[in-house]
């Protein structure tokens, strides 16, 4: 029996004693009572009892150890054209200050505090800085609007937010604080206060009395000591998209998170402390949570944090000219980011340009690696490129090839098998276990492992209707896929109506419940089409309200600009044609699933259900007007 099968099997045969072991590599004040608290399903608990603090585990426990000036962080901005690095404890003293300047403004263990930021140093300070003083952090990403931070202000109700003067893509300069007045001002919750970080690219007017320069707070902080806190606490929560308007607030807490974090470190990505790695993704983000932030500094890594794109900061060198930079050993990042490469590089000449000489793997996720993105990416690299499949919820990835263990045989288009502690089942329409082979929906058998969500924020009926009741004693994970004859899971798309915009998890019903806002539209559905670069991109069909005669290009305009403005430019809603009818059951559903694949294009039976087939054909035409649904149908 291979590495990987004896670990995996011990992790599902005896969770309680594999977790126990893994939970050496954390620094607790006080050890758990219990490893799993099983007594109250499916609500599982792990290491009830411990104290721990997550901000010790990630930087003063490396300095105590003798470790501070090795680095921890190096920000590398070719948008700024800068690189800063930054040790143990460099880092540790600023976010120890950070945690000072919060509790001067009154955090206090479980608090909530929003921090909207661009990809900067201080965006880490900042969460560190709550996980030091046992407050919960809710990161928003920096692409989404107003609208979509006043929601998630309006949840977690955060007593202080922390924030910029500004984000900078590629060349373009956005303003972050107006957009943060803008929310502020759409939410019914209001901050106490605001702690601003002003970059030099852009001033920041600050409200006297509300919000508090960064730098300043900083300089007059006392440093903050850690608090500990249970291990069952949250550390933080992260929104993700579901399928209407309303993010699910998904709760991470400290016991487990760590736990979970510093065993994937080394089991999965194969890095040891000391070791450069770079997940190139966005703080906002899962991946950015757990591979820009905790893993690596739990682990006691040097970790990238990258504010630029894998194209156009200057050129498509670039993940080549970080890598070769900083000696960087395992490159973390979203298929769409190599699709983006292969498109301006397609014969990877600037490759060539750098030595690679200390990187060994690639590692892909977000969305399904397609074969096309595998075969290039391996033979451009030439070393592992390894797809793995996981979710905001989970934290970590529930399937992948674990290379710290022994690096299975890589299959083109799969995520390999189950990471250790995740019994992954493939269900059919009847909750019944599929035959290999078969498709049918992702889930996995509980207990779920360390890390995972425990619930959804202030929301434990959600947390059951969207993950436990749908198939009961498994977790739902919205996926479909299949399992085939050795065991490598097949991750084949979402069930629901999230979709996937270059690694971006969006929601189409969100979309929708916009376009429909617009006084022209009668009706509306928005489906995601499968597009070269990002994967997926929505596309709306609208019916226009009888006696409506506008021109549809101008409607169109106001929809792109409506869901601009409302959810944010990381949408990319750019398509919305105008259609006599949506194609329908007779009972009135809409058929989303059947759109889509006349979008893109693929074989499909007419749904015996529906109300008037020549709908169909209707959607076809309007397609093909913007360049969809172009070979069969
Ligand atoms: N703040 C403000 N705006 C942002 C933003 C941020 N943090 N991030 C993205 N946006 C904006 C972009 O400027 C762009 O706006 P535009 O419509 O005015 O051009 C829009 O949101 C879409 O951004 P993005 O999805 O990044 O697309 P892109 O066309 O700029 O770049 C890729 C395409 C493939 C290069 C890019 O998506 C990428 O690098 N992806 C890497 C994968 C990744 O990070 N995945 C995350 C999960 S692992
Ligand atoms: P997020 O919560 O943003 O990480 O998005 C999670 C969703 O992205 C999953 O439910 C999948 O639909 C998709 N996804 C992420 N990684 C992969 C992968 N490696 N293969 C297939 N789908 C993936």
């Amino acid at each position: 029996m291979g590495k990987y099968q004896e670990v995996f099997d011990k992790s599902i045969q005896d969770p309680n004693g594999f977790w126990a072991e893994a939970a050496e590599a954390i620094s607790w004040y006080r050890k758990w009572d219990q490893v799993l608290d099983a007594s109250n399903p499916p609500f599982y608990r792990w290491f009830p009892g411990g104290e721990l603090n997550t901000c010790y585990n990630a930087l003063d426990r490396h300095v105590a150890a003798g470790r501070g000036d090795q680095v921890a962080v190096i920000h590398d901005s070719p948008v700024t054209d800068s690189v800063t690095t930054y040790t143990y404890s460099q880092f540790l003293d600023l976010t120890a200050k950070a945690a000072g300047a919060l509790q001067a403004l009154g955090v206090v263990k479980g608090d909530t505090v929003v921090i909207y930021m661009p990809m900067v140093p201080e965006a880490l300070m900042a969460m560190l800085a709550c996980a030091r003083l046992g407050a919960i952090h809710s990161v928003v990403f920096g692409g989404f609007a107003p609208k979509e931070l006043a929601i998630r202000i309006d949840d977690a109700k955060p007593k202080v937010i922390v924030s910029a003067s500004c984000g900078i893509e590629v060349k373009k300069v956005i303003a972050y604080k107006p957009l943060l007045d803008k929310a502020i001002d759409l939410a019914t919750h209001k901050p106490q206060s605001c702690l601003i970080l002003a970059r030099p690219q852009a001033a920041a007017e600050l409200i006297p009395g509300r919000d508090h320069d960064w730098h300043q707070s900083l300089a007059q902080a006392a440093p903050a000591a850690c608090v500990p806190v249970q291990a069952t606490d949250p550390l933080y929560i992260l929104y993700t998209s579901g399928t209407t308007g309303l993010p699910k607030g998904i709760v991470r807490d400290n016991g487990g998170h760590a736990v979970a974090m510093a065993w994937s470190m080394k089991n999965i990505y194969d890095v040891a402390p000391g070791d450069v790695y770079w997940a190139a993704s966005d703080v906002g983000w899962v991946v950015g949570h757990s591979y820009i932030v905790y893993a690596p500094l739990i682990l006691g890594c040097t970790t990238v944090v990258y504010e630029g794109k894998p194209v156009g900061t200057p050129d498509p060198g670039a993940f080549w000219r970080v890598i070769s930079q900083h000696g960087v050993k395992v490159l973390f990042t979203a298929p769409t980011a190599f699709r983006a490469i292969k498109r301006e590089d397609p014969r990877g000449e600037y490759f060539k340009r750098y030595d690679l000489g200390g990187f060994k793997y690639l590692f892909l996720a977000g969305e399904r690696t397609d074969p096309d993105t595998y075969y290039w990416a391996q033979d451009l690299l030439q070393r592992p490129v390894i797809d793995h499949w996981w979710q905001t919820e989970t934290g970590w990835a529930i399937a992948g090839n674990c290379l710290g263990l022994e690096m299975l045989p890589i299959k083109a288009g799969s995520a390999t098998k189950p990471v250790p502690g995740y019994d992954v089942r493939i269900l059919d329409a009847n909750g019944q276990e599929a035959p290999r082979g078969n498709p049918g929906v992702v889930a996995v058998k509980l207990p779920l492992p360390p890390g995972t969500l425990p619930t959804l924020w202030q929301a434990d009926e959600r947390f059951l209707n969207s993950y436990m009741r749908p198939y009961p004693g498994y977790y739902f994970t919205g996926d479909e896929g299949f399992m085939d004859t050795d065991g490598y899971v097949n991750i084949m798309g979402r069930v629901d109506d999230v979709i996937n915009v270059a690694g971006h998890r969006l929601s189409t019903g969100a979309m929708e419940e916009i376009v429909a806002q617009h006084p022209d539209v009668a009706e509306c559905a928005v489906i995601g089409a499968a597009d070269d670069l990002k994967g997926q991109l929505p596309v709306g069909f609208v019916v226009l309200k009888a006696g409506v005669n506008r021109d549809p290009a101008d409607i169109k305009k106001e929809l792109v600009q409506m869901v601009r403005e409302q959810i944010g430019a990381v949408a990319a809603f750019k398509e919305a044609v105008v259609v006599p009818r949506l194609p329908k059951t007779r009972s009135g559903k809409i058929l989303r699933g059947t759109m889509r694949k006349i979008a893109d294009a693929q074989g499909f039976s007419v749904p015996s259900t529906i109300d008037d087939p020549t709908s169909l054909d209707e959607i076809r035409q309007a397609l093909q007007t913007i360049g969809y649904a172009q070979a069969k149908g």
